[in-house]
Order: structure tokens, then sequence, then C-alpha cells
């Protein structure tokens, strides 16, 4: 079994994309406090823990990739990117996703659990909900037993988007709400949400979503109230908001929210039609977290983009165009972010 500079796990183990990042992370703690042992795919191998090893996404070399997941049980596959910008692109993530699907397959791991999102359509006209619709169809397809976790807004430490939403009401004096606000959100907690990947039963499809729904307008004003702020919340047409928003990502060198994102809120896309199946209280953890959140301003573009180095890492080998290692959708993607930043 090759595992890049992570070192020989004994099997079995599981897969898990992005233990040191957002969602990852809370999977592979879950499996680790369960006693299994995890190898974690990621663009910074290299950072082992007891029980964690590391291995590069390696999606230049199908091979080398299959090869290190020989003799892994589950696949927990979080990989995706949060908008487009520059050289990454939707398309790109799309195609690296089926070379992490036929790796899986190549080497006979037991079953891919797919984290997507909910409302997940091919035929959305938002890219990133339709693209998760298309890789939604490829994993059915892939002939792996499989399940798929849709979750709505992932809310928990190292969280982005609650977070800066916290961090601009600490820091400026108003806070600008797209449209009426009413639109609704229903948050998960980053831990149900890899519990629920975790206990998810084969040929399972499940939305992650939280036991409490509000308007964005309220959640707005709760994260206001629970880190103590005083910016004036005031409602503005969505163009407007988008664009001091982008004024103010662009002061902070980053992307803080694109109009994809924008107009998937005002559609009410983060919320479930199903009955909740997180347990965790969203106002809950403000109350608990509301001293520390949005203290320091987290960049998503330092974060996830920083390195021209992680582009080129990302691009399959052989690719000189997206639409080389690509299907579908049949419509070009617009660069959401990438125009925005
Ligand atoms: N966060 C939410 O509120 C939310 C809501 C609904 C659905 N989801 C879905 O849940 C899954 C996990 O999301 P997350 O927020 O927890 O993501 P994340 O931890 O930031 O990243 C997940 C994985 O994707 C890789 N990645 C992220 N951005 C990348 C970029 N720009 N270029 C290359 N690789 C990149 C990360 O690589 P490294 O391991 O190298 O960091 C990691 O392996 C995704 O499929 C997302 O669509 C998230």
């Amino acid at each position: 079994m090759s595992l890049g500079r992570g070192g020989a796990l004994s099997t079995p183990f599981d897969v898990v994309t992005g233990a040191f990042s957002y969602t990852g992370r809370a999977i592979a703690a879950r499996l680790l406090a369960g006693g299994r042992e995890v190898l974690t795919l990621t663009r910074r191998p290299g950072l082992a823990t007891p029980g964690l090893r590391s291995a590069p996404f390696s999606f230049d070399d199908p091979t080398a990739l299959a090869a290190s997941l020989e003799g892994a049980e589950t696949f927990y596959n979080t990989y995706w990117v949060r908008f487009q910008h520059g050289e990454v692109t939707f398309a790109r993530a799309a195609a690296n996703t089926r070379l992490l699907l036929a790796a899986a397959r190549q080497a006979r791991v037991r079953r891919f659990v797919h984290i997507s999102v909910t409302k997940a359509s091919e035929r959305s006209p938002l890219p990133y909900f339709r693209w998760k619709g298309v890789l939604e169809r490829d994993v059915a397809a892939s002939g792996l037993p499989f399940a798929i976790v849709r979750p709505t807004l992932i809310f928990g430490s190292e969280d982005i988007l609650v977070n800066n939403i916290a961090w601009l009401l600490r820091h400026a004096p108003l806070f600008l709400v797209p449209g009426r606000g009413d639109y609704r959100v229903q948050p998960v907690s980053v831990e149900d949400t890899a519990a629920l990947a975790v206990g998810a039963g084969d040929g399972e499809t499940l939305d992650a979503a939280g036991p409490e729904t509000y308007t964005f307008a309220e959640l707005v004003r709760l994260v206001a109230r629970a880190v103590g702020a005083r910016a004036r919340i005031v409602h503005a047409p969505p163009g407007l908001a988008l664009r001091l928003g982008r004024l103010a990502g662009r002061l902070r060198g980053d992307v803080i929210l694109t109009d994809e994102e924008l107009t998937g809120l005002m559609r009410s896309l983060l919320v479930s039609h199903g009955p909740p199946t997180g347990r965790a209280s969203f106002r809950e953890w403000l109350d608990r977290s509301g001293e520390t959140l949005g203290r320091r301003y987290v960049s998503e573009l330092r974060r996830n983009y920083a390195h021209a180095a992680i582009a080129d890492h990302d691009r399959p080998r052989g690719a000189t165009s997206e639409r080389a290692h690509l299907q579908e959708p049949a419509r070009a993607d617009r660069a959401v972010g990438g125009r925005q930043g």
C-alpha cells in the first residue's frame, strides 16, 4: 500500500478528504474516536497525528491515487470548491471528483459516502448546485455502494461564512441584509453532518439539516446579539448589498459572498423539506461561541485558493482545457467568484 508521505496504516481503514480542513476534520475526528484508522487525502499532506495519515490527492497520477486507497473500507468525500476563481473551476473540481470515484472503484473501496448540498439538481440554474446534482448522479452510477449527505449551511469551529458575518458585524458600522431577508436557512452543525455521514446506510440520500430554521435577517440578528456587535442592520436592494460585499471582500483580498451564493440563499436552497436530521441548536452554539466568533477574519481565498501550486496540483494529467475532460453540464458555468475576486 502506498501512502505518499503518510506511512503505513493497519487495515482496515477509512479514507476522508480534507481531514485538516472543515467537514473532513469532523468526520475524521468521529472515525478516530470510534477507533478507526484514517487516511486523509489533502493538498497539505504531512500533518499526520496518531491514527491519521495523509497522502496527496494525486489527481495527476490516478495509479498512485488508487494505490493509496487499497485496503480502505469507506471513502468519505468532502472534496469540492466553494466558488470558481481563476484556474479553479467547478468543471475541474468535478473532473477531480470523478478521478476520486474511479480510484475508489479501482481500489475496491467498500463504499463511497459523498457530501453534496441540499437542493442539488442537474437542472439548477446555479452552477454550484447543478454540478452537485451531476456528481450525485455519477456517484449513484459508479457501481460502488454509496450514500449521499446533503448539508444546508454547516456551522462549527473553523467555519468561514458565519464567522465572517460576525466579523463584519463586529467591525463595520452597517450590515446590509440583501432584500427583505425573509429567505430561510436551516443551519446544521459540523458534528451532526459528520455523524450523518458516518451513520448513513448504503443507498441512502439524506439532507443534513439542523432543528432550527431562521430567516436570514433573524440569523444575522442572532449572530449580532451573540457577539455583542453594535453594527446597524439595515435592508438594502440585493444588487447594492452584493456590490458593497464585493468592495468589502476586495479590501480584505477575499471573496466574501458570490452572486451565486446570494441567489441560492435568497431562494432558500439551504433548507430541507424533510424532518431535521441534525440535533445541535445553532442558537445555543452561537451563545457558546459569541466570545470568539468573528474576532478574526477568515479568508476563503487565503485558505483555499492562495497557491498557484494548488491549482496546478488539481489539474488532472493531460488536461488542456475544462472541456477536455468533461461530459456535462452542457451550459458553460460562469466564473462567479472569479469575476468578483
Ligand atoms: N461549508 C458549508 O456550509 C457547506 C454547506 C453545504 C455543503 N457543503 C459541502 O460540504 C463539503 C465540505 O465542505 P467544507 O466547507 O467542509 O470544505 P473544506 O473543508 O474547506 O474543503 C473540503 C475539501 O475540498 C478541498 N478544497 C476546498 N477548496 C479547495 C480549492 N479551492 N481548491 C482545491 N481543493 C479545495 C479541501 O482540500 P484540503 O484538504 O487540502 O484543505 C478539502 O479536502 C463540500 O462538498 C461542500 O460543497 C458545505
